[in-house]
């Protein structure tokens, strides 16, 4: 598990109360540049990844690739990188500790070296985060494994099978078995695949490449893979999740604006909950217009795509905040992810854990500012934007842990008329 050094980490200070006003522009999609790196290890020659985002997952993930024996260079949002002096096959456990998405490297390993070695992933925050589902794929096409000290090693070479039923809905698992499959000599049968929009986009990418997916956003892909797998460009897709999180801000701290790209066909859920709660937002082209106004309770749960994502779970209980009425929201897709009401609560909110994944909020609630922390980076979010819904001043302690995946997250803000800083 991730070691916080909170002397290493920066505070924000959060004046709230002030409308917000303005355009917010979106970054690309964390939860797919994190896996465009090491997609990058299966390529022939170097590749350039444009809209980017300076996140620090980015940056962890980069630190990785280096580690292996891969290079890049990272300027505005070009990142350009070239994995063909790569010979490493273990992940260093410091490194690939501090990250989930370091699991992704496990497929494109394998597929070249037909070895890997990573850490025993540590559990975190909203849960104890098993890797099950993924090693549980690889056996299923006669991977060996072995534990060293604090270290799982997979050993496949050569596949015995042609077909893998992935045990649990896993985004990264799934992610795994694709990128391994498409750069195999092989036609490969996939089924019970999570269906995300980053994972139809990475599907899409690796056809470009080369491979041949059949299935595209099915549950079940067949894919041919293929030795050399070259790509030229590849653009990241707008963050899904930021979009939602800047919607959410305008409706729960108050005021109007736009945000954009808003990629509406990624968000059907979310945009479905919007439409349910009387919430003034206007979709057109590709940009969301919101205004804040009364909004109703409502009742959610979290499920895997095409369901309610769970990363949206955490800023969501902003609006049940705001609602006029009593909400319950259900999350269904972690064990540990309503650890943030705590936090909420002792701002003001009126809300009770009905048990560890369910709980009923009644607004509108009256915030008050005092000091919290963020536990993960959706639930430091969401109380970043408690703390511009509050009167007064709130401290928010460990900022990077937002800076995880919100690129420039208090220029963003202050661009629209939050009051907030940051102190070391
Ligand atoms: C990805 O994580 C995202 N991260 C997460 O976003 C997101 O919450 C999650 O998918 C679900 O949508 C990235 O893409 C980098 P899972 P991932 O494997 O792949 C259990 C954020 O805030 N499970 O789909 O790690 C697991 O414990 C992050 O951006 C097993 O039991 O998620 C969890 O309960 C947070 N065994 C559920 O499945 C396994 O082998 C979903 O996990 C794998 C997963």
């Amino acid at each position: 598990m991730e070691e916080r050094k909170i002397e290493e980490m920066s505070k924000f200070i959060i004046h709230g109360g002030a409308k917000l006003g303005g355009n917010v522009k979106i970054s690309g999609a964390k939860n797919e540049v994190l896996k465009l790196i090491p997609l990058s290890i299966l390529l022939d020659k170097p590749t350039t990844i444009s809209n980017a985002p300076h996140i620090l997952d980015v940056k962890r993930q980069l630190e990785i690739f280096k580690q292996l024996g891969g290079s890049f260079s990272f300027n505005g949002d070009k990142l350009i990188l070239d994995g063909r002096n790569i010979s490493k096959t273990k992940l260093d456990p410091e490194t690939a500790g501090k990250l989930r998405a370091s699991l992704v490297y496990m497929g494109p390993l394998l597929a070249r070296f037909g070895s890997v070695s990573l850490p025993t992933p540590g559990g975190c925050q909203i849960g104890s985060r098993p890797i099950d589902a993924h090693i549980d794929s690889f056996c299923q096409l006669g991977a060996k494994i072995s534990n060293e000290k604090e270290c799982i090693k997979i050993e496949l070479s050569k596949p015995c099978q042609n077909k893998v039923n992935l045990s649990k809905t896993s985004v990264s698992a799934t992610e795994n078995i694709l990128l391994y499959c498409s750069a195999i000599n092989q036609t490969t049968t996939i089924t019970n695949c999570a269906i995300e929009p980053e994972i139809v986009e990475l599907e899409k990418k690796l056809v470009k490449a080369g491979a041949d997916i059949s299935g595209i956003g099915a549950k079940k892909i067949t894919v041919t893979g293929c030795k050399r797998l070259s790509i030229d460009t590849i653009e990241v897709m707008s963050d899904r999740i930021e979009a939602a999180t800047f919607v959410v801000a305008f409706l729960s701290v108050g005021g109007e604006g736009t945000v954009s790209p808003y990629p509406k066909d990624n968000l059907k859920a979310f945009n479905n909950l919007l439409k349910k709660i009387g919430a003034d937002v206007e979709i057109k082209k590709s940009v969301a217009y919101v205004k804040s106004g009364p909004i109703k309770p409502f009742r959610i749960s979290t499920s895997p795509h095409p369901g309610f994502p769970t990363d949206l779970q955490s800023p969501i209980s902003l609006l049940a905040a705001r609602a006029n009425g009593t909400s319950v929201i259900e999350e269904r897709v972690w064990e540990n992810r309503l650890m943030y009401i705590e936090q909420l609560k002792k701002m003001g909110l009126k809300a009770k854990l009905i048990n560890a994944q369910k709980v009923e909020i009644t607004g509108p609630a009256q915030l008050k500012a005092t000091k919290i922390v963020s536990l993960d980076l959706r639930s430091g979010i969401t109380m970043l934007l408690a703390g511009l819904m509050a009167d007064g001043k709130t401290v928010l302690d460990e900022a990077e842990i937002i800076d995880r995946g919100y690129e420039n997250i208090e220029k963003k803000l202050r661009l629209i008329g939050a009051k907030i800083e940051r102190v070391k």
